[in-house]
């Protein structure tokens, strides 16, 4: 696995700059390997990206109009009119957290921030306050008994695998799974709550669709491009979802890389590809390509009967340089929600990822599927102080590491995602039919 060679953009609020750095890719690729055996679904790479002027959306509208814009998108999700739980605030929890990494074994290394040296404790002890409704705290024992004899998977990259390691530990208060994968990888893991009979599997798939590593000459000599057919299912993940009842999809920070973008086996265009006659393309051309493909091999599985929920756009928080460039996340409380919000190819990917789920959504019902936004950016945009930053790694390895405020803390604010999935399986199950969203005293 190859390290990017994109710059992050500065700050937010500054110019954003693009540079293809080839000295650093070259030092990083040299280095990491070595160190990181497990690096391989680790994104460093995972580098946010500026747009040039390459938007779909003006990168000038202001916070204001990208918030109408929303509402209007979610408004016309929505089919009936009910609390919205993802708009709200974080507020203080000081029963949190859940579980520890004592607790809980199925925290990645590199998640792992207390072990290295995390000294603060504060990001663990917040919660989720919708406007207008409660979100109540993950409930294990709820969780395992709505999905009795059931299957679920995540579908994404390292992002995705990050929250279904927070479900395990979220779980692990009432059962933990045994491994029952069908190959020794990483990256397609299988998992079984004997008890319930309950299936949990993640599907690396960082792209969505199909991808190939690595071009020779790619600009930088280094192997770093990825070919997408932006129109080809992939199948590592498309032929074994026929029989899920739930799939949770996500993708996004592998889109900064550069690559080759292929439409009906031509070029039809590239990032970064900086070759003549190859037309750069905006970001958001092969990110919104890459979501219509997924889809549609969702609806066009003839024995899928599962639900679909798209976990959308995870912003990372670099700040004060780029992530290369000692960027980092040093911020140990979240915003609140007038403090901060999306922007540039943030706000860009999250429009793409409403827009193409809404078409996938409308196609899907014809034919019964149904689909599901689980709709964490705002929330995940509101923690700054989530991320592993320098404690995702022992912190005297004699390796040149960047902070990564890309992934997320175990325990965390995505823990937060369960929550929010759990409270959408409540709904569908019809479980507690009536006052969905207020707080269920017996579910505390
Ligand atoms: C980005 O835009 C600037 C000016 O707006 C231009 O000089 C530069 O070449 C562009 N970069 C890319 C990669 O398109
Ligand atoms: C970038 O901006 C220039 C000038 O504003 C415009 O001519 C060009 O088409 C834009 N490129 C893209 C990819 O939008
Ligand atoms: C858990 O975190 C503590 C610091 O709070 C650390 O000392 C310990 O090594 C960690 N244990 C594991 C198993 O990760
Ligand atoms: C377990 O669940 C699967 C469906 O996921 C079902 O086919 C199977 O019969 C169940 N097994 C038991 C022992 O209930
Ligand atoms: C671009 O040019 C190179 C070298 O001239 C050629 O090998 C390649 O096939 C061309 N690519 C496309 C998409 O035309
Ligand atoms: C945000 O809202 C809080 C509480 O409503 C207020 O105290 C604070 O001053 C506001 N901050 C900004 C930057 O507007
Ligand atoms: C750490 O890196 C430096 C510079 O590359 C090297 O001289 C030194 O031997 C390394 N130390 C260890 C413990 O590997
Ligand atoms: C939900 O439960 C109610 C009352 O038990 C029932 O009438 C309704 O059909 C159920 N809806 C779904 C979608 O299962």
């Amino acid at each position: 696995m190859k390290l990017d060679s994109m710059e992050l953009p500065l700050a937010k609020n500054n110019t954003p700059k693009i540079v293809v750095q080839i000295t650093l890719t070259l030092i990083v690729l040299a280095i990491i390997p070595l160190s990181y055996p497990l690096l391989g679904n680790y994104p460093l790479f995972l580098l946010k990206n500026s747009c040039n002027n390459s938007s779909d959306y003006s990168q000038s509208s202001s916070p204001s109009s990208h918030d109408s814009r929303r509402e209007d998108l979610i408004r016309a999700l929505q089919s009936e009119k009910r609390c919205d739980i993802f708009s709200g605030e974080w507020v203080p929890n000081p029963e949190g957290p859940y579980y520890t990494n004592t607790t809980c074994w199925a925290i990645y290394e590199h998640q792992n921030c207390l072990k290295f040296g995390r000294p603060d404790t504060d990001f663990m002890k917040w919660r989720w306050k919708p406007d207008g409704c409660d979100l109540p705290i993950f409930n294990p024992a709820q969780f395992l008994e709505i999905v009795r004899g059931k299957s679920l998977a995540f579908i994404g990259d390292s992002v995705a695998r990050n929250q279904m390691q927070s479900l395990i530990c979220l779980l692990s208060r009432v059962d933990y799974p045994v491994d029952v994968s069908y190959m020794p990888d990483e990256r397609f893991k299988r998992w079984k709550y004997k008890t319930y009979n309950f299936t949990l599997a993640n599907y690396w798939s960082p792209h969505l669709v199909k991808a190939k590593e690595a071009d020779s000459n790619g600009p930088t000599h280094t192997g770093l491009f990825n070919d997408l057919y932006l129109d080809e299912f992939d199948e590592e993940w498309t032929t074994h979802i026929e029989d899920f009842d739930y799939i949770v999809i996500s993708a996004g920070h592998w889109f900064f890389r550069p690559m080759i973008l292929y439409e009906n086996n031509q070029v039809v265009g590239c990032r970064y590809c900086l070759k003549d006659n190859v037309t750069d393309l905006p970001i958001s051309y092969g990110y919104r390509r890459a979501f219509r493909t997924a889809f549609k091999a969702i609806n066009s599985l003839e024995n899928f009967k599962g639900i679909t929920f798209l976990r959308t756009y995870a912003p990372s928080h670099f700040e004060n340089g780029l992530w290369n460039q000692g960027g980092d996340c040093v911020r140990t409380k979240p915003f609140r929600s007038n403090e901060t919000s999306l922007e540039g190819t943030d706000f860009e990917f999250y429009m793409t990822q409403l827009e193409e789920f809404k078409i996938a959504e409308k196609q899907g019902n014809k034919r019964g599927l149904k689909f599901r936004l689980l709709d964490t950016t705002q929330a995940t945009l509101l923690r700054p102080d989530g991320h592993p930053s320098r404690y995702g790694h022992l912190k005297n390895e004699n390796v040149t590491m960047h902070n990564d405020c890309v992934h997320w803390c175990l325990p965390g604010p995505i823990d937060t995602w369960n929550d929010f999935l759990l409270e959408m399986l409540k709904m569908e199950d019809n479980y507690t039919h009536s006052n969905t969203l207020s707080v269920d005293n017996k579910t505390r």
